[in-house]
């Protein structure tokens, strides 16, 4: 049996966030910018399960938004391929929106390349909607740059 806790992101986790991060992203953030999201009044956290698989402390998967003034938005979110399918980006998302409607963001924005299936599912699972499309948005290597659908929930209160 595993204790998950969710916890703000540190200097400390960055070797190991980013190597999830360069095994579960398409292209992948460099440790600069993830460094950078620690720094610029972003919110970054970690999920760590301490007991899963009889390791002590296993880090899962993390997030990162961006509040804006009225809205946040979320820059990234990926969970450890190994532990995915196992319900743990929604747990984290599903506190990140709790958390967004205590700050009064009325809206959380994001944006996620067309072909990434499981996010889409992700977020249509938590009825996020698609507002928008940024053509040709992300470099794809050797290939035509990709679609972003912009995405976007409306946070009510409870
Ligand atoms: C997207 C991602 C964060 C999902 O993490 P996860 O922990 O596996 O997702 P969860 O287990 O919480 O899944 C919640 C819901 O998302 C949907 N989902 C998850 N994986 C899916 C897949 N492979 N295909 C379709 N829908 C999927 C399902 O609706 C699922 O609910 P269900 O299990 O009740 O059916 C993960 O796949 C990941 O890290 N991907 C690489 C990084 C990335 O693309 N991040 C998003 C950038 S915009």
């Amino acid at each position: 049996m595993s204790e998950l806790r969710l916890l703000p992101m540190a200097v400390r986790d960055l070797d190991e966030v980013l190597a999830i991060e360069q095994r579960a992203h398409l292209a992948p953030w460099t440790k600069g910018q993830l460094t950078d999201s620690l720094t610029a009044g972003n919110w970054a956290y970690v999920l760590r399960a301490l007991g899963v698989d009889d390791a002590p402390d296993t880090l899962l998967g993390y997030c990162v938004l961006m509040p804006g003034v009225d809205d946040i938005s979320l820059l990234n979110i990926a969970v450890d391929p190994s532990y995915q399918g196992q319900g743990y980006a929604k747990k984290m998302l599903l506190v990140m929106e709790d958390q967004a409607i205590a700050k009064n963001f009325l809206k959380l924005f994001l944006e996620v390349r067309a072909s990434n299936a499981p996010a889409i599912g992700l977020y249509q699972k938590m009825h996020y909607q698609q507002v928008g499309i940024r053509k040709a948005y992300y470099p794809v290597h050797e290939a035509p740059r990709e679609d972003a659908l912009v995405m976007m929930k409306e946070l009510v209160k409870p």
